[in-house]
């Protein structure tokens, strides 16, 4: 791992400056691991390079896009790009499918700010790491996080090309964002009982049905990968109550909970689990499906983001 500011570490999250955060009686020192790196910090050069980007712009809603799921950003009105390289702690995404920029722009009459480009914790990154986009959204004033993945299709009547409504979700990395010191903005023990936003969720069905979208809600579950399950592991994961599997998410909904934004997800079903189908899985097959459906997915985003 990188020193000088560069990366972010989940586990060794080190604030500086003797401030108190919302989680009274933490010493910030029994936090500060090994890579000794200010988180605050980060987030604040992150932000403060994305502020001056936007310049009047104002976005309230951030949108995630998952692998092979960007073709969002061509809705977008008056966009800028800002690539991640020019942006502070952002690293360059490693994966086939995932872009590596910002884009800022309009959709319908909301200002948006969409991330073209997931950081995983399988790509070795610390879950600090992956959640930097989602504190520095809210750093700069974002409200509602809308989140998409590729997912695999657990329940057996899902078909690849489904899009699921997230209605919960299992974090299944053993990872947590919110590991070490409690940041300034953040909880220590943040409420996960609505984690994917009830009223936005109805928005979303209401959408669906007057858009004439396939529209069915479940449970994602987020597991570490790289690796595909086994099917053994897939029907673990379907009595454990997961209808759709994938490798984020859910520690993106934890970090931006804890900062009270409103989140809602959509899995694209771009393949049917292990087992649940004799096929093999393939990262190419993956993202042919995602990109087929992309243009449905964006459908009901640009319905969303209008009603908001
Ligand atoms: N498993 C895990 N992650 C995935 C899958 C899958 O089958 N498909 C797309 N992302």
């Amino acid at each position: 791992m990188r020193k000088g500011g560069k990366r972010v570490s989940g586990a060794g999250a080190l604030w500086a400056g003797g401030q108190r955060s919302s989680g009274a009686g933490v010493n910030p020192r029994v936090a500060a691991g090994p890579e000794g790196i200010d988180v605050p910090e980060q987030i604040e050069r992150a932000a403060a390079v994305l502020r001056n980007r936007l310049g009047r712009r104002r976005p309230k809603i951030a949108v995630v896009l998952g692998s092979g799921l960007g073709s969002f950003t061509k809705r977008m009105r008056d966009a800028v790009s800002i690539r991640y390289r020019d942006i502070p702690g952002f690293p360059e995404p490693t994966v086939v499918g995932h872009g590596g920029e910002l884009v800022a722009g309009a959709i319908g009459g909301n200002e948006v700010l969409a991330q073209s480009g997931r950081f995983h914790l399988y790509e070795g990154h610390d879950a600090g790491v992956a959640v930097l986009p989602v504190r520095t959204f809210a750093a700069l004033g974002v409200n509602t996080l809308i989140l998409t993945n590729a997912a695999g299709g657990i329940r057996r009547t899902f078909a690849a090309g489904a899009v699921m409504l997230i209605a919960d979700h299992i974090n299944l990395t053993f990872r947590n964002p919110l590991f070490g010191a409690v940041l300034p903005g953040e909880e220590r023990f943040p409420d996960m009982s609505d984690p994917y936003d009830h009223s936005l969720r109805a928005l979303a069905r209401e959408v669906a049905l007057q858009k004439r979208v396939a529209l069915n809600q479940g449970v994602y579950v987020q597991v570490l990968g790289p690796s595909y399950e086994t099917p053994a592991e897939i029907r673990m994961l379907d009595r454990l109550g997961a209808d759709a599997v994938g490798m984020s998410t859910a520690v993106e909904v934890i970090a931006a909970r804890a900062r009270g934004l409103k989140c809602l997800g959509f899995s694209v079903v771009t393949n049917l689990a292990a087992g649940i189908s004799p096929k093999r899985l393939d990262h190419a097959e993956v993202m042919e499906t995602a990109n087929r459906v992309t243009g449905e997915l964006t459908t009901l985003l640009e319905g969303v983001i209008e009603r908001l």
